[in-house]
């Protein structure tokens, strides 16, 4: 599936392909050391940023390991939330992968629920995706709370997994499969 021209839409947000116009709002939300904590890349100053925006312009999902990712505005006030992100992780098995990544002027209140669930849909109504799945940091309580209300089923811990930013740190592996959504809905 390419998402050149994607423009989804949830309840309160809007989800289309970054811009460049989104370099300062990417940078407020890429600049933050309490966003990247828990995610793979230091926090970015303002050179790291604009290559990160850069490789956001790759928007297909068509080959094993290809991740594109999605701006989400605010309805309400235009304001960029945060990003979701859906990987393709293998066309033969028909496996994907989710991540979300909001700004915290726009934590707790059910938002990155909402966006995630949206990427869901793409997932398996769209792209009749077998299997998704979504890895965390077993410390990030808080994106753990946001896969259980997806209804994403806990399936692994995995002790000291990886060196994380100088120390081994715990992964905790969510799952979720097609006849899953679709009992959901
Ligand atoms: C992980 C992260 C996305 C979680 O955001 P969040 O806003 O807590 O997640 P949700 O969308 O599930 O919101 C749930 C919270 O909103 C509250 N809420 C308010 N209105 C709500 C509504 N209409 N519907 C659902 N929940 C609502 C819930 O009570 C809950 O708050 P609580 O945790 O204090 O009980 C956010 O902390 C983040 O972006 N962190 C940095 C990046 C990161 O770690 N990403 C994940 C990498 S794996």
């Amino acid at each position: 599936m390419r998402f050149h021209s994607y423009a989804g839409s949830t309840e309160r947000m809007r989800l289309r392909p970054y811009a460049p116009d989104d370099f300062d709002a990417f940078l407020d939300l890429h600049g933050r050391d309490d966003v990247s904590r828990y995610l793979p890349w230091e926090t970015r100053d303002e050179e790291a940023a604009r290559a990160a925006l850069e490789r956001h312009q790759q928007l297909d999902l068509e080959v094993d390991d290809q991740g594109v990712t999605l701006a989400a505005i605010d309805k309400e006030s235009g304001r960029l939330v945060g990003e979701f992100v859906l990987f393709l992780r293998s066309v033969e098995h028909r496996r994907g992968e989710i991540g979300y990544v909001l700004h915290p002027d726009f934590w707790g209140r059910g938002l990155a629920v909402e966006g995630s669930r949206h990427l869901l849909g793409i997932a398996f109504d769209r792209m009749k995706l077998h299997r998704v799945i979504a890895r965390i940091d077993a410390r990030n309580l808080a994106s753990a709370g946001v896969l259980r209300r997806l209804g994403m089923r806990h399936e692994a811990h995995l002790v000291q997994n990886e060196m994380f930013k100088g120390e081994w740190t715990d992964e905790d592996d969510f799952a979720m499969l097609r006849s899953e959504w679709d009992e959901l809905r």
